[in-house]
């Protein structure tokens, strides 16, 4: 027994020599929901307070019938927030803005443990308790820690309600598998204390508002250009990398616009999105706000070429004597038009190379006046289209390569808004 607790004190203790750094003056809300992992909460609160936390804590009804308010009440030093209508907070806020101002304060807000109900209730939007008011007017990041049995966990309903979230923008701590209250076995269980304040920290560096008063203009996905009424020239841009960026961007503070052609993702939380099909349209979308933006980031798979007419009708088979021949026609170099009328912003391009990629690469830099571009190589990873991770190379406009090993798109996102900030 003596020997199991000192390992353990001990691996505490390394854990709070770097919690100390990050979490230090940070103010944390905490949304509890119900769960009988509730408990394990109150040890969050104070290992969170012993890294120089100030953290306050939310409940739901339900919450509160597995642990008492006044049990976080006296670890976070704070009143409980538990009911839209209570008045006697410590915030002495008004009732009507108590969500607000706790919305607000917060660098960070976690929910743990988060009920399958609380996070259903997320991803539609509902607000018919304190915490879903404060994560409602929350602009700041989110991070849940999914809480639940393993069949309620794996359900489909869940899972898919989970993956919209990310897709938003909230942060979703993975979660462990082992033995549940039930007796279950499988995922659904509340991580270790310590992984899930190293994932807060983990979030709380990658969203350090450094790029609050910036504007970024973002572009995104395929674009489509019709042949006729029914069918286009598409290509398999997922979009997921531009809006990684933007999302990236948003959570770093700045004001982010979102250009995007026909994709499937959920608009990332405090992104404005404008949505386009055409590169012409794309175009006009980018000139219209180019100007006022201080990075624009080129992430979108525009097509190169587009009928060049439309017709009118749909192209019927029926009665045709010859099978109809597509002619093509140039479409316009969104980023080359943008690189052209370049005042003071910075611009950030993307290059899709399967041969001579540096050199092309460099070129493309040059003939476009870019300040960076981010290469994909196709050589590199056959699954860049769709898939959650990728493998870039940057090129600054001195010709200086920089590779990167292979990322998850939001990592790859930070590198590149790390290099637009040093540019700006
Ligand atoms: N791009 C653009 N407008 C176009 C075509 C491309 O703004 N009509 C932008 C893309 O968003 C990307 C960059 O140009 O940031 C490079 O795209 P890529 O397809 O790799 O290169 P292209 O210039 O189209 O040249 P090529 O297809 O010959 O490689």
């Amino acid at each position: 027994m003596a020997v199991q607790r000192s390992r353990r004190s001990k691996t505490k203790r390394r854990g709070n020599r770097v919690t100390e750094l990050v979490l230090k003056g940070k103010h944390i809300a905490l949304g509890v929901t119900g769960g009988i992992a509730a408990y394990k909460c109150c040890y969050l609160v104070r290992e969170m307070k012993r890294a120089g936390a100030d953290v306050k804590v939310i409940m739901t009804h339900s919450a509160t019938k597995f642990v008492t308010p006044m049990t976080f009440s006296a670890l976070s030093g704070h009143d409980v927030y538990t009911d839209l209508w209570m008045t006697n907070q410590d915030t002495k806020s008004d009732i009507g803005t108590r969500h607000i101002d706790l919305a607000q304060w917060a660098d960070i807000l976690l929910i743990a443990p988060a009920s399958a109900n609380s996070v259903a209730k997320l991803t539609h939007g509902l607000a018919d308790n304190f915490l879903t008011v404060v994560a409602l007017a929350c602009t700041r990041p989110i991070v849940l820690a999914p809480t639940m049995d393993a069949d309620m966990f794996l359900s489909e309903i869940t899972q898919k309600n989970l993956s919209l979230l990310r897709e938003r923008g909230y942060f979703v701590i993975p979660s462990p598998e082992g033995e549940h209250a039930s007796g279950l076995k499988g995922p659904g269980r509340l991580p270790d204390i310590e992984p899930i304040i190293a994932f807060v920290e983990d979030v709380l560096r990658k969203t350090n508002q450094d790029l609050q008063k910036k504007h970024i203009l973002v572009t995104a996905g395929p674009t489509y250009e019709a042949i006729d009424p029914v069918r286009f020239i598409g290509n398999r841009s997922s979009g997921k990398m531009g809006f990684a960026i933007a999302n990236a961007a948003a959570l770093r503070g700045a004001r982010v616009t979102l250009v995007s052609g026909p994709v499937a993702l959920e608009t990332p939380r405090n992104v404005e999105r404008i949505n386009v099909e055409s590169a012409q349209q794309m175009h006009e979308a980018v000139a219209a706000r180019a100007k006022k933006a201080d990075a624009i980031i080129m992430a979108a798979a525009v097509a190169d070429f587009a009928p060049e007419k439309q017709a009118k009708n749909k192209i019927k088979k029926n009665g045709a004597t010859s099978i109809p021949e597509l002619k093509l026609a140039p479409t316009v170099d969104i980023l080359e038009s943008v690189g052209k009328t370049k005042n003071g912003h910075v611009v950030v391009g993307f290059a899709l190379e399967t041969e001579n990629e540096l050199s092309n690469a460099k070129a493309k830099v040059r003939k476009k006046n870019m300040d960076l571009v981010v290469l994909n190589s196709l050589r590199e990873s056959a699954d860049v289209f769709g898939s959650d991770a990728n493998a870039v190379t940057f090129i600054d406009k001195k010709g200086k390569v920089q590779k990167l090993p292979k990322l998850s798109k939001f990592d790859v996102a930070n590198e590149i808004l790390d290099r637009v900030k040093k540019l700006l």
